[in-house]
């Protein structure tokens, strides 16, 4: 049985402080979530260490927003997978849309970044979607499909168990338009298929794949009533615990 995730993706906000009363907010209410639904937070790498303090005894998972392509030394201002472990960490984001689009993060960083997180111990929430010309082009598909086999192809049966999928249209991040549940289904559908493929049914029937982009307590039931879809990556709305958690029990 593959896992429900509801991960928030706090990006580039909150203090220290502000991340700590964060996640002491989302501590308070974890026990009106299903038992099924597993909660990831992803602060910035600073709150890292508070944040996996508050957290501490909880069935919360603590995640990075990114890791760097090598495993330590002169790399300044980079932060090594191993440190994340270190920190507390059990998972990474890797592959989001801002990285590929601001940071220029190729599909070969990508294979190195996931290898160097396996090696460490952590476990990987990869980002996929296409953008606005893209899906208007009705190119999606093959978008999607080209994110996936460069990097996600490339390694075994066994590191796919570590893997979680979230599919985020570009066109939906942050912009308050959500894809529909029956837009948000099919690529979801078409993602396991094409895991399926190269993996066999059972990766693929054991893969989480979450919907990530402008996901919010009112979309989130009818988002996650879909057959393929296993919860979801939510930035904006993981920043109010209220919202985050009423996401999470929108099961
Ligand atoms: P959003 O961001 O929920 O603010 O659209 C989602 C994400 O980028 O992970």
């Amino acid at each position: 049985m593959r896992k429900k995730i509801v991960a928030g993706n706090w990006k580039m906000n909150t203090t220290v402080a502000e991340g700590v009363q964060l996640a002491k907010n989302i501590v308070e209410k974890v026990k009106e979530i299903p038992s099924d639904v597993t909660l990831v937070v992803a602060p910035p790498f600073t709150h890292l260490v508070s944040v996996a303090n508050e957290i501490k005894g909880t069935d919360i998972q603590l995640s990075a927003q990114n890791c760097a392509n090598q495993p330590k030394g002169a790399f300044t201002g980079e932060v090594a997978a191993a440190m994340l472990k270190d920190a507390g960490c059990a998972y990474t984001i890797l592959g989001h849309s801002e990285r590929r689009e601001y940071y220029g993060e190729t599909s070969a960083t990508l294979v190195e970044k996931v290898n160097l997180a396996f090696a460490s111990g952590l476990k990987v929430i990869f980002c996929v979607g296409e953008k606005l010309d893209e899906r208007n082009a009705g190119k999606h598909f093959e978008v999607v499909g080209k994110q996936i086999e460069e990097v996600l192809f490339t390694l075994s049966e066994e590191q796919m168990a570590n893997v979680v999928i979230a599919y985020e249209p570009v066109w939906a991040i942050g912009t308050g338009v959500t894809a529909t549940s029956e837009q948000a289904q099919e690529i979801h559908a078409f993602i396991r298929k094409f895991v399926a493929d190269k993996f066999g049914a059972k990766v693929a029937e054991n893969t989480t794949i979450l919907y990530g982009g402008s996901c919010k307590p009112s979309n989130a039931k009818e988002l996650f009533a879909c057959k393929d879809i296993d919860g979801g990556l939510i930035g904006g709305a993981s920043l109010k615990a209220e919202d985050f958690v009423a996401i999470a029990k929108s099961y």
